[in-house]
């Protein structure tokens, strides 16, 4: 499987045979974490990251896989560049990306909806970044797709259902019951994590149920691949505007706060209003007793979890929480996509 040089924008635009490609090797380096195969993988290469937005766990793991894979990571925002803006004279992203191009292995971009005037902006600005980039771009989260979190999601559910950490069966996930609930919370977050959730689950073939607030439905596009994916595996898409209807016959539940498709009025994210329009819905909280009508779920979420809101301390940090597993597997699935699409080596 040759991925050298590819980007990675959003898990539906690979083959499957590639997400496993990573997947597999992912597994292979969690097992083998320190292993000198990879340790020489980018020596004396380096990796840009490119961070409109603030990151704990892309900043902190993308840095930790450079290391890992003998390389180095170097953080970049817009402040310490000059690009042009809708309100500045600046250079391009042609000149940019061109230039970043001769002296890095690859380029991570993150960019989300309050840095950008209108839904999927972010993610054109990705793509322009690989229209003119020699070199891979992957998406450390953009205002679509999140791409390194869906891949972390899946390794770990399959960990779960399969042999445990390190030992993922895919298979396994076949004909579960995957339930995306929206959730209560004043942090009007975005649809990156969770739409990226909805195409992988469907892509390993789980029945996918989206519970949300009448007027919080995600991005259609999404929903029709999501309805595709699931079709292709047998599998079943549904939406519910019930809280409690989804947890019933569960086997993964993934909770999340997330804004409405009204988040933009004239090229501005309304990030308060979301806010106030969120609290109007109380009572979608993640709770035990929800827990209890699932067939032993497992909890999962990206991070940073808003406990309280989006699930209880009791479900987050409970027995069946798949959350630090998931946030180890940012680190591993980052390390395999690096290593195959701009190490080049023979794996
Ligand atoms: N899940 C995730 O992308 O976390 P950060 O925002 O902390 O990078």
């Amino acid at each position: 499987m040759d991925l050298y040089g590819k980007d990675f924008i959003c898990t539906q635009e690979w083959a499957f045979e590639e997400l496993m490609a990573v997947l597999d090797l992912a597994a292979e380096m969690k097992r083998d974490r320190f292993s000198e195969r990879w340790a020489g993988i980018l020596k004396h290469r380096t990796f840009f990251m490119f961070f409109y937005n603030p990151s704990v766990r892309t900043r902190q793991s993308f840095e930790c896989a450079a290391t890992e894979l003998g390389g180095h990571a170097q953080f970049l925002e817009p402040r310490a560049m000059r690009l042009k803006t809708a309100k500045a004279a600046g250079e391009t992203v042609e000149d940019a990306a061109k230039v970043m191009s001769r002296y890095a292995c690859g380029i991570g971009i993150r960019i989300l909806e309050d840095q950008v005037p209108y839904y999927g902006a972010g993610d054109e600005m990705l793509r322009e970044y690989a229209y003119w980039a020699d070199i891979p771009i992957v998406n450390m989260a953009d205002d679509r797709f999140h791409p390194c979190q869906g891949l972390a999601d899946v390794m770990g559910w399959a960990e779960w259902y399969g042999g445990g950490p390190g030992q993922p069966d895919y298979g396994a996930l076949r004909g579960r019951n995957f339930l995306l609930t929206w959730a209560s919370g004043a942090l009007a977050r975005s649809w990156c994590s969770v739409q990226e959730a909805l195409l992988i689950a469907s892509r390993f073939g789980m029945n996918v149920t989206v519970a949300r607030p009448e007027g919080y439905d995600l991005d259609p596009q999404v929903y029709e691949w999501t309805r595709q994916n699931c079709a292709a595996h047998g599998a079943t898409f549904r939406t519910t505007d019930d809280p409690l209807e989804g947890y019933r016959g569960a086997h993964i539940v993934y909770s999340r706060n997330w804004v409405t498709p009204q988040a933009y009025q004239d090229g501005v994210f309304q990030k308060q209003a979301e806010i106030e329009k969120a609290m109007a819905y109380q009572g979608w909280t993640t709770t035990a007793e929800r827990m209890a009508l699932t067939d032993n779920a497992i909890f999962t979420h990206p991070m940073p979890v808003d406990r309280g809101s989006e699930v209880t301390d009791e479900v987050a940090s409970g027995p069946r929480s798949a959350i630090y597993d998931i946030a180890e597997n940012r680190l591993h699935v980052q390390k395999a996509v690096m290593a195959l699409t701009m190490g080049g080596a023979d794996l």
